[in-house]
């Protein structure tokens, strides 16, 4: 529920979500966090017909999809909040994605689906290349031969590699499409890295037994932003902003302003009246 800009975090994912065409949306929750499933309550949550003024238009589109919400009931791992899903998927192949990064467009995740679809995979990720150091933070994909303008064939995948242990610099980047064949692999594992069920380990599982796995890299100007820690949410928060198509002109201003003010104390400081 971190803001984002105008928009709590949860939210921007939901929008990228629709905008790939996903309908039917299950927040995995936990008990202390209401919050999210009162966010879209369409009796509670916020709605455009809410707005009190247009600068509290937060252009959700109500009723563009349907949401559900499950709880986890413990910090069991990545793979068992994914579990949780598995009659809310009912059969049908489904689209995973993490909601404490978003992606500055919908198109990572368009194009995540749709090459899902035309290689007829078991499993596509959206990737990113990172520093070597920044590997152990990850999920590292091996990639494998190029299949088509927009994807890699993905033949391993190591949770937080190390860098000397890590098969590629490609890094996890947050979404996922799946077969349902992936809810045998979890309900197969033991704990894992931190004593965990991790969804990386599933993956590895299936790639071992030969599904097909699909890699699909951003391309230069699509950014995820992890609001995961402080100083990325700062980040991301600070890149909304100034993004924003409402309040990022002035805010680029104000910035420019204050950065200038915050070297050199000679500047005017922007948070004096311009009167005074
Ligand atoms: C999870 C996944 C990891 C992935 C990352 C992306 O890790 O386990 O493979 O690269 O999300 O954000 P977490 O950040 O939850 O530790």
């Amino acid at each position: 529920m971190l803001p984002l800009g105008a928009r709590p975090v949860i939210q921007a994912v939901a929008e990228e979500l629709i905008a790939a065409g996903v309908t039917d949306i299950l927040l995995v929750t936990a008990d202390t966090k209401r919050a999210i499933e009162d966010h879209f309550d369409p009796a509670g949550g916020l709605s455009p017909d809410d707005a009190p003024d247009e600068t509290r238009d937060y252009g959700f589109p109500t009723d563009a999809a349907h949401f559900y919400a499950i709880r986890q009931g413990g910090a069991l791992g990545l793979g068992h909040a994914v579990s949780c899903g598995e009659q809310f998927a009912g059969g049908e192949h489904f689209v995973v994605a993490l909601g404490d990064c978003i992606m500055t467009g919908p198109e990572p995740l368009q194009r995540l689906v749709e090459a899902h679809r035309r290689h007829q995979a078991d499993v596509s990720i959206v990737v990113q290349q990172v520093g070597r150091e920044a590997t152990k933070r990850y999920g590292i994909v091996a990639p494998g031969e190029r299949l088509d303008e927009t994807s890699l064939a993905m033949t391993d995948i190591v949770e937080k590699p190390g860098p000397d242990a890590a098969p590629s610099r490609y890094a996890v980047a947050a979404r996922y499409v799946f077969s349902p064949a992936l809810f045998d692999y979890i309900a197969a594992l033991e704990p894992g890295l931190g004593g965990e069920i991790q969804l990386t380990d599933a993956i590895r599982a299936m790639l071992a037994d030969g599904r097909k796995g699909v890699a699909v890299p951003l391309q230069p100007g699509e950014h995820r932003l992890d609001v995961g820690n402080i100083a990325s949410y700062g980040r991301a928060f600070i890149r909304m902003m100034l993004t924003d198509p409402n309040f990022g002109e002035g805010l680029r201003t104000y910035t420019a302003n204050l950065l200038a003010y915050l070297s050199d104390s000679n500047h005017r400081d922007p948070d004096l009246p311009t009167d005074s």
